[in-house]
């Protein structure tokens, strides 16, 4: 029996880099969009009047003969103690021997990975010369929403939106000490005048902004809302801005940000431009213009986990890092 290694949380943050992560996920959306990936749509099962929700993502890449299961647990409202609300494991298998050869800590895996998606849609999206960032919901997303946008753009001002102050004024604290970036309360909404990125990390079962709020030529990334009663983009954006998905089949049947501009009729179809992997591959264009508004919608998909993981378990076997085991 093969040993199968163990990797933490602070393993995983030592082993890969922001950087590295986005270019990960840049190749991992392009293969799913080409069809080198099997993957079914996840399953999602709520307990306690949706409590907390269980995510059960498998996924499969048989040129690299690797297979990932991550198992998550979410709960609603943060649990006290201060534990991340996402818990979780991801089960990397060797699909030529049947062994599981990795057990990866889920929760900052599914961060690094979400984080570096909206990397890699910031990277090809957001105007160029972007600087002033908005950021809603300074919770575990919330870290490495930010850190991979100002990997990909230089921004100079950061406004942070939580309805928790506490939440807001750790998020400061942390990246005051780490950045030049400075950083302020998102007081109110008119600042996001200002803003040439949004990125929307809630749970939030209402919209964030309205429409008319909003910049010209602003580039959203909404990773929040991955269910039909959640909500953080206005109805009526999908009638001037271009949406871009992490997974077409995965975001039209999940999200409210797309399922209720569908259900009232106000979704303008051409304002779908495709998956951000078609996009990496040139299949479809991105920007074409300044005013531009676009929007890069993900809910998390199986692949990236699966990519992530094996990223990191390569990097970790290479550097002789983590726990092996028998079980
Ligand atoms: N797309 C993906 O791949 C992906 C991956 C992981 C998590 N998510 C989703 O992202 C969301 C955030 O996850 P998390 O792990 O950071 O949760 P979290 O609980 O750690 O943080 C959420 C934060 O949002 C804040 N918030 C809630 N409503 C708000 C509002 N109206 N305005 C401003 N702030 C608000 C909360 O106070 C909290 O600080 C969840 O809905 C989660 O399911 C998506």
């Amino acid at each position: 029996m093969q040993n199968i290694k163990i990797l933490t949380s602070e393993e995983i943050k030592d082993l890969v880099s922001m950087k590295e992560a986005i270019d990960v996920m840049k190749l991992a959306f392009s293969d799913l969009s080409m069809g080198k990936y099997r993957m079914p749509v996840r399953t999602v099962t709520d307990f306690g009047n949706g409590a907390i929700s269980l995510f059960f993502k498998p996924s499969f890449l048989p040129q690299e003969e690797r297979i990932g299961i991550k198992l998550l647990s979410q709960t609603r409202n943060k649990p006290s103690q201060g534990s991340p609300a996402i818990q979780g494991i991801m089960v990397l298998i060797d699909s030529a021997t049947n062994s599981i050869i990795g057990l990866l800590d889920g929760s900052y895996l599914t961060a690094l990975r979400t984080g570096a998606a909206s990397g890699i849609a910031t990277r090809l999206l957001s105007r160029s010369e972007s600087s002033v960032l908005a950021l809603f919901g300074a919770g575990a997303q919330g870290y490495t929403q930010f850190e991979a946008v100002c990997c990909e753009r230089d921004i100079r001002k950061a406004y942070i939106y939580d309805t928790s102050s506490e939440a807001a004024d750790r998020f400061i604290a942390f990246f005051k000490a780490k950045t030049d970036v400075e950083l302020l309360h998102g007081a109110d909404l008119s600042s996001l005048r200002e803003a040439d990125i949004i990125c929307t990390a809630t749970n939030s079962g209402k919209p964030l902004f309205q429409t008319d709020m909003l910049k010209k030529g602003v580039h959203i990334n909404a990773i929040g809302s991955y269910k039909p009663q959640m909500h953080e983009l206005p109805d009526d954006l999908f009638s001037v801005a271009s949406l871009y998905v992490d997974h077409k089949d995965s975001c039209f049947s999940e999200s409210g940000d797309i399922i209720t501009p569908l259900e009232k009729g106000i979704f303008n179809h051409d304002n779908y431009k495709g998956e951000i992997g078609e996009l990496i591959s040139s299949r479809i264009t991105g920007r074409i213009s300044s005013d531009q508004i676009t929007v890069f919608k993900s809910v998390g998909v199986a692949v990236q986990d699966l990519a992530m993981a094996s990223f990191a378990y390569r990097k970790a076997c290479d550097a002789g890092i983590g726990q092996d085991i028998k079980l």
